[in-house]
């Protein structure tokens, strides 16, 4: 592999593309706008400056890795990828829509895989002329840190298209753990009912957020709070991978607490916003409740 295509420039594909360029592939990354792109490629390049100031990456290794990335609006320019990353929104449509504009500008060799956090890899695939050669790639956020991918085959992957994400997220140095294709996969069918649970505690008035953060992370060891942590992965996307679980499921378990729905509707996204259930416009994080 030596090109590959990531749609959708936020958290997660800004991450996919500065770990991929570090790793010597040419990058093409897609969004709606000039601006997103603009603000992604600025994330990327802190990003690798923190990596220079740890002593982890060369500065010439930086600049090379800022030079194999290129950004548009059009799929066009992902025609000669051998791999396309789709990162968009947590949302099945938007993901379907983007597969239906994006599959007559490929070669009929590439792959093309989704970073989905819970949509049925096999439905997605049915959605492209290639299901044979749709995976799921799961990184984890950030990823320039977080050490696993986790790889999801719909029922029509074929073995090569698997074995060639798996080299490709070995050579970007990553852990693989392979996941049957079920509503979340694995860490997030155990994650997100645990930060959903957070949630309802908060909304019931069991603890204020820094309790329940505080109560987690030295109670349990975790490093981040479930708070923090939706915060950190977003709360809209939270929202969606619930959604899906309870759809999937169809178990009451997994019932979206109605705070989270409600903080979703006023926009609070969490740190992307500035807003979730800590306020992020100061120096350090306040919690809100
Ligand atoms: P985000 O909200 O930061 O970024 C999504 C990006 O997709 C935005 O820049 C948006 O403009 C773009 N987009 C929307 N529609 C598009 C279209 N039609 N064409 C091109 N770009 C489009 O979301 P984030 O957190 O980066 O998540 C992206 C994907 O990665 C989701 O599927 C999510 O479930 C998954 N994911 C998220 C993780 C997290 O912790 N946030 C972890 C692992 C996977």
């Amino acid at each position: 592999m030596r090109r590959i295509g990531v749609i959708g420039a936020g958290q997660m594909g800004s991450g996919i593309a500065h770990v991929c360029a570090v790793a010597g592939l040419d990058v093409r990354m897609v969004d709606l706008a000039e601006d997103v792109l603009s603000r992604a490629v600025a994330l990327v390049e802190r990003n690798l400056g923190r990596q220079v100031a740890r002593g982890k990456l060369a500065d010439a290794d930086m600049q090379a890795a800022l030079g194999r990335i290129t950004t548009g609006t059009d799929y066009a320019a992902l025609g000669d990828c051998d791999l396309v990353i789709e990162a968009a929104t947590e949302n099945e449509e938007v993901k379907r829509e983007i597969f239906k504009q994006l599959v007559p500008h490929l070669s009929a060799e590439a792959l093309v895989a989704t970073n989905t956090s819970s949509i049925s890899i096999t439905r997605l695939a049915a959605a492209t002329d290639r299901p044979g050669r749709f995976v799921g790639m799961h990184f984890m956020n950030p990823v320039p840190v977080m050490q696993l991918v986790e790889l999801i085959r719909g029922i029509q992957t074929e073995q090569a298209t698997f074995e060639a994400v798996k080299e490709l997220a070995e050579r970007l140095g990553k852990t693989v753990s392979v996941a049957e294709d079920f509503p979340a996969f694995i860490v997030n069918r155990i994650l997100l009912p645990m930060i959903n649970e957070a949630v309802y505690t908060l909304y019931e008035g069991v603890g204020s957020v820094e309790s329940i953060d505080t109560a987690m992370k030295l109670g349990a060891n975790h490093p981040m709070g479930p708070l923090e942590l939706a915060d950190f992965i977003g709360l809209d996307t939270c929202l969606a991978i619930m959604h899906v679980l309870y759809d999937g499921l169809a178990d009451s378990k997994y019932r979206p607490c109605p705070l989270l729905v409600k903080y979703v509707e006023a926009g609070w996204l969490g740190r992307k916003t500035k807003r979730g259930f800590y306020d992020y416009g100061g120096d350090t994080p306040v919690p809100t409740r």
